[in-house]
């Protein structure tokens, strides 16, 4: 199905705004649901005036990359700049960096060996961060309406990202995964549905700011939560 299970979704679009990208490749967009929330978190939260709505005035580059033509819509025109239909692990090939790769219940879809090679080409075309969900545990199961891109051929858990020099791994309710895989230097992402929502105002928003600037996002998330004892991420 062209869909997934929410577990992951708030935990995402956290993630989404501690890394800031400028650019975004997603694989396996399916439905296009987080294609709308990255397009909402990204640009649409960052709205300045009522002429930022327009998409004209976006300045996130979405882009994905889906197997299944049947899924493809409106909407998918609408909100991502371009899909790149097709096979995935072709496509990669002809397409350049992207600052955040999300990649959310695909993994499962995928023999392990053709997995593991795809997640560790995935991080070469990562300036900063490769974002993954998958359910775990996952059950076997074989072509869901006729589509074979719907199958289930292998199952992952945390030991499976070893090779990488930085993870953040989080199991959700006991059915999902999240997995952000980072390029050094860049910071490990807080896996933490939480994200300081409101715009702040007064000295509390000087201070939020100011620990953003000086800090990054995620180093000032990563304090904020320290000093509040409970997860806490920060937007300037
Ligand atoms: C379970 S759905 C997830 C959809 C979306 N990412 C979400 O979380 O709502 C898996 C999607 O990945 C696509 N897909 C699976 N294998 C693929 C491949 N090798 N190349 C490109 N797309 C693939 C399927 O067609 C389907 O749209």
């Amino acid at each position: 199905m062209p869909t997934s299970a929410p577990y992951a979704i708030p935990i995402i679009a956290s993630v989404a705004r501690q890394v800031r990208p400028r650019s975004v490749l997603e694989i396996g967009v399916g439905f296009g649901k987080y294609g709308v929330l990255l397009r909402e978190y990204m640009d649409i939260w960052e709205m300045n005036t009522l002429a930022d709505y327009d998409r004209r005035h976006w300045r996130t580059r979405i882009e994905g990359i889906e197997a299944t033509r049947e899924y493809i819509t409106p909407l998918h025109d609408f909100i991502y700049d371009k899909i790149h239909l097709g096979e995935a692990t072709r496509i990669i090939d002809t397409l350049d960096r992207y600052d955040l790769i999300l990649m959310a219940d695909v993994l499962e879809h995928f023999d392990k060996p053709t997995g593991a090679s795809f997640v560790r080409k995935l991080y070469d075309h990562a300036e900063r961060c490769v974002l993954l969900t998958y359910p775990e545990p996952c059950e076997p199961r074989g072509n869901v309406l006729d589509n074979p891109y719907e199958a289930h051929h292998s199952a992952w858990n945390r030991h499976d990202f070893k090779p990488f020099p930085r993870v953040a791994y989080k199991r959700v309710e006991g059915k999902a995964a999240v997995v952000a895989i980072v390029r050094p230097p860049h910071p490990l992402p807080l896996l933490t549905p939480c994200f300081g929502a409101r715009r702040r105002e007064g000295w509390k928003g000087r201070v939020a700011g100011g620990m953003v600037r000086v800090l990054g996002p995620v180093n000032a998330s990563r304090l904020a939560t320290w000093l509040r004892g409970r997860p806490r991420t920060l937007r300037t």
